[in-house]
């Protein structure tokens, strides 16, 4: 499904990572913990084709990266750490549309308010229901619980975790005591990727 080996990817005269090899499921929920500035962004960017690998293969959906960029539209898709909205309101924002997702995420109330007027809990909703809307077979999220207060934080965790029974999602963390219960967790720390799923 999403493989990398050897990946490694540097800023300027700095890399952030190197050596970074994985093989994740096609389904489920995969957790990549990390400190802040430990590369979680870049990584999830790397997988969403966003930005390319300095060194390394990736392999995403049986494609090579720069293939991937090419192919893939809906497929994989990113959902930003910052609540990001566009202009409008948040019907507006949503580019695909799912009764489901907007119902759980209790989104249904502002749908037609502008998305730019809600507090930065709701736009980091609209931010996740943008993603997990189009029904990704990949749908990486980037601290997907950032600026959601602890009733949210519930509500997108639970909503995500039945999303990942189907599909894989990759979720990204700085907190080691709110993981949700993960298929597999890494480490992302000091340049290496390392699995922790067997000290669980
Ligand atoms: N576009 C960029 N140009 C230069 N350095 C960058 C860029 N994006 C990220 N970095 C650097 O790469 C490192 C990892 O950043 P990031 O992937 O955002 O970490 P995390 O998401 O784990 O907080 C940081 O040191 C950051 O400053
Ligand atoms: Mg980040």
């Amino acid at each position: 499904m999403i493989s990398a080996a050897g990946l490694g990817k540097r800023f300027g005269d700095g890399w952030v990572f190197r050596g970074v090899t994985f093989q994740l499921p096609e389904r489920g929920l995969v957790v990549v913990l990390g400190p802040n500035g430990s590369g979680k962004t870049t990584l999830l960017k790397i997988l969403a084709t966003l930005l390319e690998p300095t060194e390394g293969e990736v392999k995403i959906l049986g494609l090579s990266w720069g293939e991937a960029r090419m192919r893939l539209r809906r497929e994989v898709l990113y959902a930003h750490q910052e609540p990001v909205v566009l202009s409008g309101t948040v019907e507006d924002n949503l580019f695909c549309r799912d009764y489901d997702v907007e119902d759980a995420l209790g989104l249904r109330p502002v749908l037609r308010k502008k998305a730019k007027s809600l507090s930065g809990g709701y736009r980091k909703l609209v931010t996740l229901a943008r993603v997990l809307a189009c029904r990704p077979k990949v749908a990486l999220l980037d601290e997907p619980t950032a600026f959601l207060d602890p009733e949210k934080r519930q509500i997108a965790a639970a909503y995500i975790a039945e999303y990942s029974r189907k599909n894989l999602v990759v979720w990204t963390s700085h907190y080691p005591s709110e993981l949700p219960p993960a298929e597999r967790l890494y480490e992302l720390r000091d340049g290496a990727l390392k699995e922790l799923s067997n000290i669980r």
